[in-house]
């Protein structure tokens, strides 16, 4: 840990503090390795739409959104979306204006296996796929392509989903026929996205589905699935397909950056073991399992509630080893920042993720440049400090950012995006001077999309989409045209 604030130190980063104007001073080379790749995100239920068309099953999300559309805030849902099933050659058009590297978009489960399970297996679906991915090479851009974003198989949650470990025979199974009929072209898998912003949710509040409430208890359960679900999906293409096909594995998982006013170097360690460590710990530490910290006041605080065990599942014995390693780069969704305290009072319920994290955030609302989520700041001095982070912490792992975006209200002239895009690809660029293994950049989103809870209104796209139009018209944003330029020039105009 030492070493990693000396090296912060060390690389000119003159202060740990954000300045909060949202621009980052270059430090080093202007420009990009020839090969860093840029590209775009979506995810297949945020736009595609056509939910049941072609055989394809329910997912937790469609049922979410039919059974209870009070929670989302202004009571729509993924049904058409952005069409982008039907229409993805409008997708494919956005993309080759934008003239990106790679696109990273999700796999519906429920298209390929439409109960979750092979005996549903389902031809249109793989089509489907096939389709996009032939599309996308034949035009030079790469799929990188996210096996697992939310959309759980309803009949896989009636089974108890994440919370048993049946789940992992499943999940393998699925991936398995991925990679049979797709991994001759696609050469960059992603198993999950965002664990925690899944369990946690999912398994823990209840607010998203599949709306399991077992804070403190159930999202660490699911946490502890996804790891070893990850893990045997890698060991089998390792095993199976590696050979012939040659691709990369790996998982991607989100992170906040975190800032003390007080240098409270230890606290920081200690948030970023909460929030990346708990799931990168155990693939890309040298040790295993899940972090030190964890471990310990999980433990004691299951303890102190009278349990005779810890809340957070144990690693220990044949997971830790069969996890640890499974990886060949680490996927990273990075969009904001926090300044944090230790916290004096008890955080959250009892028990709970917040209860055993102990911490509380704070974001400066009237200084920082905020986007339409009430959780995203532009602080991209938090991007270059995550980057030296994962470096030192993990052994300069390849990074792929699988995710970084702004939000907005939807305007064509969105100049607040582009500052947001500029001073983190700086943030980017700067980490490579300094040694940092990132070899890919990926903005979220390629569209404006469904924003889960949110809706339809928050937009994080690059291109906006009328919803009012049969043919869900793609218009380019001003920061498309940005975004252009620096993939074009490999660097970050001055203008
Ligand atoms: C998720 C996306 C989401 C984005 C913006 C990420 O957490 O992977 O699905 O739309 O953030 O909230």
């Amino acid at each position: 840990m030492l070493t990693f604030f000396l090296n912060f130190y060390k690389s000119g980063c003159e202060s740990i503090l954000p300045s909060g104007n949202c621009s980052l001073p270059a430090k080093g080379p202007t420009e990009f390795p020839p090969n860093f790749s840029f590209g775009a995100a979506t995810s297949a239920y945020q736009i595609e739409g056509s939910w049941n068309a072609d055989g394809k099953g329910p997912s937790i999300w469609d049922d979410f959104v039919h059974n209870h559309p009070d929670n989302i805030i202004d009571r729509t849902n993924g049904d058409t979306a952005a069409e982008s099933y039907r229409f993805f050659d409008l997708d494919l058009e956005a993309l080759k204006y934008l003239k990106v590297n790679h696109y990273r978009f999700s796999i519906s489960w429920t298209r390929i296996y439409p109960t979750g399970d092979i005996s549903s297996k389902n031809q249109k679906g793989i089509d489907h796929y096939n389709m996009v991915i032939d599309k996308l090479l034949a035009n030079g851009i790469q799929p990188m392509v996210t096996i697992f974003h939310y959309d759980l198989p309803v009949e896989l949650h009636k089974l108890g989903g994440f919370t048993n470990e049946l789940f992992i025979d499943y999940y393998v199974t699925y991936a398995e026929e991925l990679f049979k009929n797709f991994g001759d072209r696609v050469k960059t898998w992603i198993t999950f996205n965002e664990p925690v912003r899944f369990c946690k949710p999912g398994y823990g509040t209840g607010r998203d589905p599949p709306q399991v409430t077992a804070s403190g208890i159930g999202d660490y359960l699911c946490l502890a699935t996804i790891l070893k679900a990850h893990a045997a999906a890698y060991h089998m293409y390792r095993e199976k397909y590696f050979q012939q096909q040659n691709g990369k594995i790996g998982i991607t998982l989100d992170t906040s950056f975190f800032f003390s006013e007080t240098n409270d170097t230890e606290l920081i360690d200690r948030c970023l073991q909460f929030s990346l460590g708990i799931e990168a710990h155990a693939i890309h530490s040298k040790t295993g399992g899940f972090p030190e910290v964890l471990i310990k006041d999980i433990g004691r605080n299951s303890l102190q509630e009278g349990r005779i065990r810890s809340r957070l599942p144990s690693l220990e014995g044949k997971w830790k080893d069969y996890i640890r390693g499974t990886a060949d780069f680490l996927g990273i969704n990075h969009y904001t920042s926090k300044y944090v305290k230790r916290a004096t009072q008890p955080m959250g319920t009892n028990p709970s993720m917040d209860r055993d994290y102990d911490t509380v955030e704070i974001v400066d609302e009237k200084n920082w440049l905020k986007g339409k989520s009430f959780w995203l700041f532009c602080i991209p001095e938090g991007m270059e400090g995550l980057l030296k982070h994962i470096r030192d912490e993990y052994d300069n792992v390849e990074v792929i950012i699988t995710e970084n975006g702004w939000s907005d209200e939807g305007e064509l002239e969105d100049d607040n995006r582009i500052h947001f895009m500029k001073s983190y690809i700086q943030g980017v660029l700067n980490a490579i001077n300094d040694g940092c293994n990132v070899t890919h950049y990926t903005y979220w989103s390629l569209l404006d999309n469904f924003e889960w809870t949110k809706g339809y209104t928050e937009h994080f796209g690059l291109f906006t989409v009328d919803m009012k139009s049969p043919k869900r018209k793609r218009t380019p944003k001003k920061s498309a045209g940005y975004y252009r330029r620096i993939i074009e020039s490999k660097g970050i105009p001055i203008d």
